[in-house]
């Protein structure tokens, strides 16, 4: 789908990943609606790629939050959060943030936004996911059920629908400011953090050309095949140097 002219939603549009799209989609000629919690943040990035802020939280308001975007032709779901730790530690509010952040929201607001776009017989959708979700990651267990659960949302929405696109991005380790927030920060030495543009640009080409995976870095689509494939040997590998 050309995204020359096109209205485009990029939720998270405040920080990292979704700031770095919002450039990138500004750069291609969409018309753009951002949305984010954090005003001063967001009205910057508005201002920088011509685009109208929506500010609003997620978790408590995503229906409101769709009706302020209004029509769209574009959904790009990728607010998100993330904590890390071992499951019992869990306070039951960060369960709770999680999931519906991260889950329960964007299937909100694609259930919301789709209809129109399914109308005007035109439209893309894509999901901002994680590796976590493909393969499961240690001491992030409901992080990764969280974007395993898109992951298999936006497989079963592609089934169901002829016009529109799906598409999952499906990042490593991104140099964003997504590991101070979740109060653990990223700590290995491999696999080295990747820039948010480099995400940026896989989002937008998955729309140009109807990608349905994008896996960045590329590499990392060799973790989840092998765990597809030979789910024993994967564990063996993961607990050698997971
Ligand atoms: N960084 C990584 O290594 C990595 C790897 C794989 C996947 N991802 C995914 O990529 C996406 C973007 O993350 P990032 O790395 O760019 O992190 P980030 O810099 O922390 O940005 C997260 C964005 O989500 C927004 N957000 C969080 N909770 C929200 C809520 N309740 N309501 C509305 N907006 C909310 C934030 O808004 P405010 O700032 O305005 O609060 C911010 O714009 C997330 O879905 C994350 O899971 C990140």
């Amino acid at each position: 789908m050309r995204l020359s002219g096109a209205r485009v939603l990029v939720t998270g549009a405040s920080s990292g990943i979704g700031a770095a799209t919002a450039r990138e989609m500004a750069e291609a000629g969409a018309r753009l609606v951002l949305m984010g919690r954090d005003r001063r943040r967001l009205e910057s990035v508005a201002a920088e790629t011509g685009g109208r802020a929506v500010v609003g939280d997620l978790a408590t308001d995503a229906a409101g939050l769709a009706s302020q975007a209004g029509p769209v032709d574009v959904l790009v779901s990728n607010a998100g959060a993330g904590w890390a730790g071992p499951l019992a530690r869990m306070p039951g509010e960060a369960v709770e943030r999680l999931t519906t952040v991260n889950l329960t929201a964007p299937i909100l607001l694609t259930r919301l936004l789709l209809p129109g776009m399914v109308e005007r017989g035109r439209g893309h959708v894509v999901f901002v996911a994680s590796i976590a979700g493909a393969v499961g990651v240690r001491e992030e267990a409901v992080y990764s059920a969280t974007k395993a659960g898109l992951i298999v949302f936006a497989e079963g929405l592609r089934h169901e629908l002829r016009d529109v696109g799906v598409s999952v991005v499906l990042p490593g380790v991104v140099d964003t400011p997504f590991f101070d927030r979740r109060g653990m920060p990223y700590a290995r030495r491999w696999p080295r953090p990747v820039p948010p543009e480099r995400v940026a640009r896989a989002v937008v080409s998955a729309i140009e050309h109807g990608r349905a995976e994008t896996y960045v870095p590329g590499w990392l689509r060799v973790p989840s095949r092998v765990r597809g494939a030979a789910p024993g040997l994967f564990r063996l590998l993961a607990a050698r140097f997971g």
